[in-house]
């Protein structure tokens, strides 16, 4: 088994998270492809795990420019295998307010976030949503897919009666390569099952529209999961 192999893994156990994932991933790239100028827009993926995003992407606009950027070892190491080389991965924590100055770029066309911003709290969401902003190019765009419950937010923890995620990294911790990797993650996230909070897509709107983009919208949404996305004007 090669380090790539564990991509299959992650993304059934992504589909059993997050209810109309394919569909969401390609509503993600029919933004890009249809709202971005010419053959090879910038595109930025804030926790872009094993790179699922970033290489349909691919597939569809073939000359994107694309950063991955996570700080979990063991997802960077497969997106690392399993990405084309064109892809720069970048390792920074979404908590510190510097990470910004990681990127290689700046002026992104779309900067795509997939499940991966559930994990930070309110005040530091909003800044965040701020930042992204700030990378987005006149015209660009930031657009986020999670689960945006309609009605009020909930706070959970990852929780599953058949514990399929703590299954999966369990095996994980067990392969000869990304074992390391599991060890290196627990220190920098911890041992417990992380926090999460999920706002409704008004939350979200309204905390895009508090950084520097324009007009902040829901493009999509499938039972509780929904995709917003917020442009800067030109
Ligand atoms: C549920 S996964 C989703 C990954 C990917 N977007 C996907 O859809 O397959 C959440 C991702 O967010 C990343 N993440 C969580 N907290 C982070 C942080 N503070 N800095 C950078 N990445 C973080 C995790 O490492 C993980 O890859």
């Amino acid at each position: 088994m090669t380090v790539g192999d564990w991509n299959d893994g992650w993304e059934r156990l992504m589909a059993r998270y997050q209810p109309g994932r394919a569909q969401a991933i390609e509503r993600m790239i029919e933004l890009v492809a249809t709202r971005c100028e010419g053959p090879a827009p910038r595109v930025l993926d804030v926790g872009g795990g094993t790179g699922t995003l970033c290489s349909r992407l691919l597939e569809r606009v073939p000359g994107a420019e694309v950063t991955l950027v996570d700080l979990d070892p063991v997802m960077l190491t497969i997106a690392g295998s399993s990405l084309p080389p064109s892809v720069r991965v970048v390792r920074a924590d979404l908590r510190e307010p510097d990470w910004t100055a990681l990127l290689p770029d700046t002026g992104y066309d779309a900067v795509l976030a997939v499940m991966a911003l559930h994990y930070l709290p309110p005040g530091r969401l909003t800044e965040l949503y701020a930042e992204l902003g700030g990378l987005v190019r006149a015209g660009g765009f930031v657009a986020n897919v999670d689960d945006m419950p309609d009605g009020e937010a909930v706070a959970s923890a990852v929780d599953d009666g058949e514990d399929l995620w703590g299954t999966w990294w369990s095996q994980v911790a067990e392969d000869p390569v990304l074992g390391p990797a599991v060890a290196e993650r627990t220190r920098l996230f911890g041992e417990s099952p992380s926090a999460e909070w999920h706002p409704p897509a008004e939350w979200h709107l309204r905390a895009l529209e508090a950084g520097p983009v324009d007009e902040a919208a829901v493009a999509w949404r499938n039972g509780a999961q929904a995709a917003v996305v917020a442009f800067k004007a030109r």
